[in-house]
């Protein structure tokens, strides 16, 4: 049984990935291991339904798929949830349909399939796909609300400051700068991090007492270190200092103006403030509310990991968790931070025009393609990347075709026998065959913890290293020019380790090519997790046939 891919219409259906693995020995243990362990969930952004997905929510979507298909391969025995969808209420949608001439609902119905639909082109494993919009969720954020009010967390109050329509966020005048339209000396205020334009606004809103959480959240972020990268971490703790930053915080708009919104429970005059019905998403796609702590656990809460971009770090790491230590539900293991996509170096947006449509993209390229550029370039995270067609094709070329190459060189009838070939003896530590050795006996431990550190970037270039290298060595002792002898058995052995050692690594990366190598590499679907990708761990099966060649990565 292998990881399943989904179909469209399951994206609607919750249910987790497993793939079968017939170690012998570990079987028992890991099942046992796996029912003690609440299975793995990560999540994506849920994203906003005002403009269609472009590369940059793209590129959330796949970072996150990355992770969960890590996962996956990792331990195959443990059930893994993957949460991605759209965010639907709040003024920005309001305005925008308002613009459109059509009701909200409309435009959220049309723009949350689009989001739908690139989730099943990108090849998502993702487990559900979540609506603000739907029934199940406002009863999770309405038990939400009623228990912060229960436990005095939230209060009435008169909200006065700035808010930015676009960001949905509310600033402090210290969040503010003015700016002079050039032209006419026309004054205007927008937000000093996301230049977003902000209006005064001076209302009646409920509201969280965040300030009391101060304490709390500067401890269990030095305690536990759940935000990547660090310097993102230091960000937060910063912003967390600064009294002047974390007041108490509006959670609710007034029903006159904020229309799009799920009501306040007994006081319909009142709507819900996006955000605090936003994140509750991540919980109400894995059954909130939760009958009790078993069935919490069941679902996968708490998250391991939330992807976000950095742009709305703030709203994870800091308002997420005050809600959640509100409601006494444990706490994200981690938060990853990623930087943005930029177009001539200005972040890629729909309201500035600078966008690259993602479908497009996938069509022309393929999958891997796409995602080994956003992975790679991207999978540093603290940097913006600017986007570059050129950049795609020379990664592909460069690294795509470089395994592509790997296979050809290997796939060729006279290097293919039914029989199996012993992986070679080293005769000299120093030689390019021990240097191989080594460094396949130790990529495994590398990419795991680069893994675990959320590195993706460092993760794969450290199974490049030893493509990079099989290339190297191959090249140098050219077996097929060699007459058949054990040496040269040796040497196309070693060489094929290496790329079912790597195509076993790859899987997460490039999900749609790496099961057609290892198919070719005759590794049986129970034989494709981490534990086997171990130099020697495959020795026991049989040879290697010339079978019809399937394409793997062409030149671009
Ligand atoms: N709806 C909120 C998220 C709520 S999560 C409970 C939201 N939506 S969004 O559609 O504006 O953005 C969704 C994600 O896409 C965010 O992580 C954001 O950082 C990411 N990106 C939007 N533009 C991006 C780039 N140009 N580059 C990389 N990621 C970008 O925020």
């Amino acid at each position: 049984m292998l990881a399943r891919r989904l179909s469209r219409s399951s994206l609607h259906i919750t249910r987790s990935f497993r793939i079968c693995d017939t170690r012998a020995n570990s079987s028992i243990t890991s099942d046992a291991q796996s029912k003690s362990q609440k299975p793995y969930y990560v999540t994506s952004p849920i994203f906003y339904v005002n403009a269609a997905p472009h590369i940059g929510h793209l590129y959330s979507m796949v970072i996150a798929d990355i992770l969960a298909r890590w996962e996956i391969m990792k331990n195959p025995f443990r059930d893994v949830y993957y949460t991605t969808g759209t965010d639907e209420h709040g003024l920005k949608i309001q305005q925008a349909a308002k613009l459109e001439g059509i009701p909200p609902l409309q435009l959220a119905d049309y723009t949350s399939e689009r989001f739908r639909n690139l989730a099943t082109a990108a090849g998502l494993v993702s487990t559900t796909f979540i609506r603000t919009t739907e029934e199940r969720h406002a009863k999770s954020v309405e038990d939400i609300w009623r228990r912060l009010v229960q436990k005095g967390y939230i209060y009435k109050g008169v909200h006065e400051g700035w808010y930015a329509v676009s960001d949905e966020a509310f600033y402090t005048a210290k969040e503010v700068e003015e700016v002079a339209d050039p032209s006419t000396g026309i004054v205007s205020y927008r937000s000093i991090e996301t230049g977003k334009n902000v209006v005064w606004t001076q209302e009646e809103n409920y509201k969280f007492r965040l300030s009391e959480f101060r304490e709390p959240l500067t401890q269990w972020i030095q305690e536990h270190s759940p935000i990547y990268p660090k310097k993102r971490q230091e960000e937060i703790l910063h912003f967390i200092s600064d009294k002047t930053s974390l007041q108490d915080l509006s959670v609710s708009r007034p029903r006159n103006r904020v229309e799009w919104g799920l009501p306040v429970p007994n006081e319909p005059s009142h709507t819900i403030y996006v955000w605090l019905d936003a994140l509750s998403s991540y919980m109400t796609a894995v059954g909130h509310p939760w009958a009790n702590e078993q069935a919490m656990k069941a679902g996968g809460w708490p998250a391991d990991v939330h992807v976000v971009g950095k742009d709305i770090s703030r709203f994870h790491a800091i308002y997420f968790p005050a809600f959640l230590m509100a409601l006494d539900i444990p706490l994200p293991r981690s938060i990853l931070c990623h930087a943005h996509w930029t177009m001539n170096r200005q972040k890629m947006s729909k309201s500035v025009g600078n966008v690259v449509d993602p479908f497009q993209i996938l069509e022309r390229y393929g999958g891997d393609s796409v995602r080994w550029y956003l992975a790679t370039l991207g999978g540093h995270f603290m940097d913006d990347v600017d986007w570059s067609l050129e950049q795609l094709e020379i990664l592909h070329n460069r690294d795509l075709r470089g395994i592509g190459n790997l296979y050809k060189r290997l796939h060729g009838k006279s290097l293919c026998s039914e029989t199996r070939v012993a992986l070679p003896s080293l005769s000299s530590k120093h030689s390019i065959e021990a240097e191989l050795v080594e460094s396949l006996m130790t990529v495994s431990r590398d990419v795991t913890e680069s893994m675990k550190a959320q590195e993706v970037s460092r993760a794969i270039e450290q199974i490049m290293n030893r493509i990079d290298l099989t290339n190297r060595y191959l090249s140098q002792r050219e077996p097929w020019r060699a007459p058949p002898s054990t040496s040269r058995d040796g040497s196309i052995a070693l060489a094929r380790e290496s790329l079912r050692i790597c195509s076993t690594l790859l899987q997460p990366f490039l999900p749609g090519k790496m099961p057609i190598l290892l198919d070719w590499l005759r590794v049986p679907a129970g034989m494709r997790s981490l534990t086997w990708a171990t130099f020697g761990a495959f020795q026991s099966v049989g040879g290697y046939v010339a079978t019809p060649e399937q394409k793997l990565f062409e030149g671009i």
